[in-house]
């Protein structure tokens, strides 16, 4: 069964975007970024590959789920971000499909679990905070980009009181030149009897 990935960038301070959303203030230069470029691909928009010259890649992820404020970022120029991917941004708005977008009102949790059981490479849960904080218990990995950042205020990683108690297992961790330090970390399951 596929995974629900959060692959996500924060401040030190535990934030995934600062008290006006800005997130211009993470680091988008350095060695941090080659690693991105070459592990992640994925997750880089198809236009910014195109201008980079990077072949898009569909190695790890499949679907990119995003709530519609995430979605709303590149508007009106960027209204198909991830094309390589199947999208998916969940909005209360009756929205016909644009440029390969599908926008739903679905439960997220039941959205989720249903994608799962599809065929296909992980599936990326994008942000923000306000979809990850209903999602939260279907996450299997969190792939957290530390920036070296204070935000001071914002959107957090996960609202408290959003969720219950989870233990995750580290992955792996690195450290990088720029300051940025990625951990990846899975669900622990409990083991069979
Ligand atoms: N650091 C990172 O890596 C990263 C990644 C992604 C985003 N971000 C940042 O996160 C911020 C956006 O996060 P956010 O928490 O404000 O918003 P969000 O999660 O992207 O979107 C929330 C919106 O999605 C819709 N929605 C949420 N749950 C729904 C449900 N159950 N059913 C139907 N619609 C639902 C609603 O919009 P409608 O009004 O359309 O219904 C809601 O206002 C931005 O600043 C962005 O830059 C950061």
């Amino acid at each position: 069964m596929r995974e629900l990935v959060y692959y996500v960038a924060v401040s030190l301070d535990g934030y995934i975007a600062g008290p006006d959303d800005q997130v211009e203030d993470f680091l988008y230069e350095g060695d941090h970024m080659t690693a991105i470029l070459e592990e992640f691909a994925d997750t880089v928009p198809t236009h910014v590959a195109e201008m980079l010259g990077l072949e898009v890649s569909t190695a790890r992820f499949g679907t990119v789920l995003m709530g519609a404020n995430t979605y709303a970022i590149g508007l009106p120029e960027i209204t198909s971000p991830y094309q390589h991917l199947e999208q998916i941004v969940v909005t209360h708005q009756d929205r016909r499909e644009v440029d390969g977008v599908t926008f739903t009102s679905a439960d997220p949790v039941e959205l989720v679990r249903d994608l799962k059981h599809q065929e296909g490479g992980d599936i990326w849960l994008c942000g923000g905070g306000r979809l990850a904080d209903q999602v939260i218990g279907e996450i299997d990995r969190l792939i957290v980009k530390h920036n070296p950042v204070l935000f001071g205020a914002g959107r957090p990683l996960f609202a408290p009181g959003a969720y219950d108690p989870a233990a995750f297992d580290l992955v792996r961790s690195r450290s990088f030149d720029s300051g940025v330090m990625f951990t990846e970390h899975a669900r622990r399951r409990p083991t069979a009897a």
